[in-house]
């Protein structure tokens, strides 16, 4: 994962640095560091830790220039340390290095340095990068010829910045599998990860592609291709506003993002569903040509992502009457799927860029199979390496635990499914029309569930202490049940595990003492009965109940120790509801516990690494 940028202009450039990691801190946050370039001299500074820490390491041992690279670490080789924290230098310290990706030869590329005679400091990946350079500019290449030749040596997937002692002007860049932007602003030009990272100070953006290097100037942008022709490159205007990326008066961005839910399904549903009715779908994903000859569909997607995808899955069997598979990208790309006749493909991505999934769709273009994706960042690589998307329309989500983007994915899966629905002449439109009414109405919903987050804020303070968790759910939110427990132990690090209610009398109903609190996702609807069984019997072993219920059912009410009601709806619009209070308990219990919902252990919300 990691984040880097690159600044050369006017400004101070440690500040400017300081901005752009703090917006790509979701990329990862186990150490950060910065080189600048100042009068012939590379300054370093690195800490372990989060861009705070290296943020008063600055303060003590400040470093002036206009010039720099920073990176946000995401440890993959190598204990999150300082030694480990990037930039990484050879040995005269005339290069520096941020890297995004892995270099998957570099064992091979580190030993034929050493019998060269460089001298290895960290256990990374990335320094193999710097000694190259730093060698062929010993066997007399130019800088330009340096970086070429070191590009070519790699393999694996990268993007890096790279600054030479002997260049005052100009910062070096490739990109090989791993996201890679230019910012433009006035007098001034930037590197990074993603476009968060250069709002407000550039206006116009370039994304880079694989195979693409260069140099950046304070003006101007060099690409070139991997046979070192010039490659044209169109700048586009930046879209994100400042605005977007701060927390709005919220503690944290997942309380933010938690609250944004029913403005943007407003937003969504106003975009997608005219006032005549009919559905919007303007991305080439409307046309027929993904939809003739449809036979079978697999869905492909992680964590979260995944977790809607079983969501659609319903939807998509349910009005389009295709066949739907769900596999999580990481196990699609490897079990070499069956996929003859007219499979599609679907990936889901909030990011665009979870490495397991992009691979998916490569496994499912070697097999000539057309891709659709669902994605939140229309500039993705899962987006542009798709034959279509549909953009999630969620708005830039920060908080590492994805929220507002499951819902968003919900919505888009439910929509699509009844467009599609409606072209086989499956869906009758007064049935499309009775459903969109109450789709229409779900923002006031969510807002109704929203306006009671203080009942679960209050209930947090009894489970500070709690070890383990059980979600039940079935139907329609079997998955609900396995993304409140995962909401849960990602941000609070308490054990949680979802199961489908008719699941848990064979093996996991073991767990539950009195000390398991368990989560029943309990809607009316057709299963509504057999979770009231599930109920009974975790109940019976004296476990702590906490319902989600359909408002004005009292007989869960008086059979729960904790419950919470969502207002009436459908049964195939509730997951948009019951995941909300899921999404509350995460964050209230993780709070009670002093962890950071934001940025968990471990965690970072873009999944570059397979
Ligand atoms: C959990 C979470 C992750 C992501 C997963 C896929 O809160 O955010 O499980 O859902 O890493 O990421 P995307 O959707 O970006 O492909």
């Amino acid at each position: 994962m990691c984040g880097i940028v690159g600044y050369i202009g006017p400004k101070s450039v440690d500040s400017v640095l300081l901005v752009g990691l703090t917006r790509l801190e979701y990329r990862g946050y186990d150490s950060a560091g910065v080189a600048v370039l100042d009068k012939g001299e590379l300054h370093i500074r690195k800490e372990k830790g989060k861009i705070k820490a290296l943020e008063s390491m600055l303060r003590d041992h400040p470093v002036e220039g206009r010039m720099g690279i920073g990176h946000t670490r995401w440890a993959t080789h190598g204990e999150a340390n300082r030694t480990n924290a990037h930039p990484h230098v050879d040995e005269k310290k005339r290069i520096a290095v941020v890297h995004n990706g892995i270099i998957e030869n570099h064992y091979e590329l580190r030993h034929e340095l050493m019998r060269e005679g460089h001298v290895f400091h960290s256990e990374t990946d990335t320094e193999v990068i710097p000694h190259l350079v730093e060698q062929a500019l010993r066997d007399g290449k130019s800088i330009e010829d340096a970086v070429f030749d070191t590009i070519k040596r790699l393999t694996g997937r990268y993007s890096f910045a790279l600054l030479h002692d002997g260049d005052p002007d100009r910062i070096f860049f490739a990109r090989d599998g791993s996201p890679l932007i230019y910012g433009k602003g006035a007098g001034e030009s930037f590197l990074a990860s993603d476009v968060p990272a250069v709002v407000p100070l550039a206006r116009e953006h370039y994304i880079f592609e694989n195979g693409q290097w260069g140099w950046i100037t304070k003006d101007e942008l060099h690409v070139f291709n991997e046979e070192r022709e010039a490659v044209p490159h169109d700048l586009k205007k930046i879209e994100v506003k400042a605005a977007d990326l701060d927390k709005g008066g919220y503690e944290h961005f997942m309380l933010k993002e938690i609250f944004e839910q029913p403005g943007m399904l407003r937003r969504i549903i106003q975009h997608r569903i005219g006032d005549n009715g009919k559905l919007n779908f303007p991305e080439k994903a409307g046309s027929n040509d993904f939809l003739i000859r449809l036979s079978r569909l697999i869905i492909t997607s992680a964590g979260t992502s995944w977790h809607a995808g079983m969501v659609g899955k319903m939807y998509l069997e349910r009005f389009t009457k295709v066949a739907t598979e769900v596999d999580l990208s990481s196990e699609f790309r490897y079990r070499n799927p069956v996929a003859e006749g007219d499979t599609k493909v679907i990936a889901i991505s909030q990011s665009g860029e979870t490495a397991d999934t992009i691979a998916g769709i490569y496994e499912a273009k070697a097999k000539f199979l057309r891709v659709l994706s669902f994605v939140n960042n229309p500039e993705s690589t899962i987006a542009r390496e798709s034959d279509a998307f549909i953009n999630l329309m969620a708005g830039p989500e920060i908080g590492v635990a994805s929220t507002k983007a499951y819902t968003a994915q919900l919505i888009h899966l439910l929509l699509y499914a009844t467009f599609v629905g409606g072209i086989k002449w499956l869906t009758g439109k007064e049935e499309r029309q009775e459903l969109f009414e109450e789709v229409r109405r779900l923002p006031e919903m969510m807002e109704h569930v929203l306006e009671r987050a203080d009942v679960i804020k209050e209930w947090a303070k009894d489970f500070r202490e709690t070890k383990d968790f059980v979600f039940l759910g079935r139907s329609w939110n079997h998955p609900t049940a396995l993304e409140g427990a995962l909401k849960l132990k990602e941000i609070s690090y308490i054990h949680a595990s979802g199961y489908a209610g008719g699941e848990f009398k064979h093996g996991p109903i073991a767990l539950i003492t009195d000390e398991v609190p368990v989560v029943c996702i309990a809607p009316q609807g057709d299963i509504y009965e057999k979770m009231l069984s599930n109920i009974e019997e975790v109940r019976a072993r004296k476990a702590k109940i906490i319902s989600i219920y359909t408002e004005g059912d009292e007989k869960i009410q008086s059979m729960s120790d904790y419950a919470f009601p969502i207002p009436k709806c459908s049964e195939l619009l509730s997951p948009l509801l019951t995941v909300l209070p899921l999404q509350l308990l995460a964050y209230y219990v993780a709070v009670e516990r002093g962890c950071e919902p934001d940025q968990p252990r471990n965690l970072a919300k873009s999944v570059t690494v397979e």
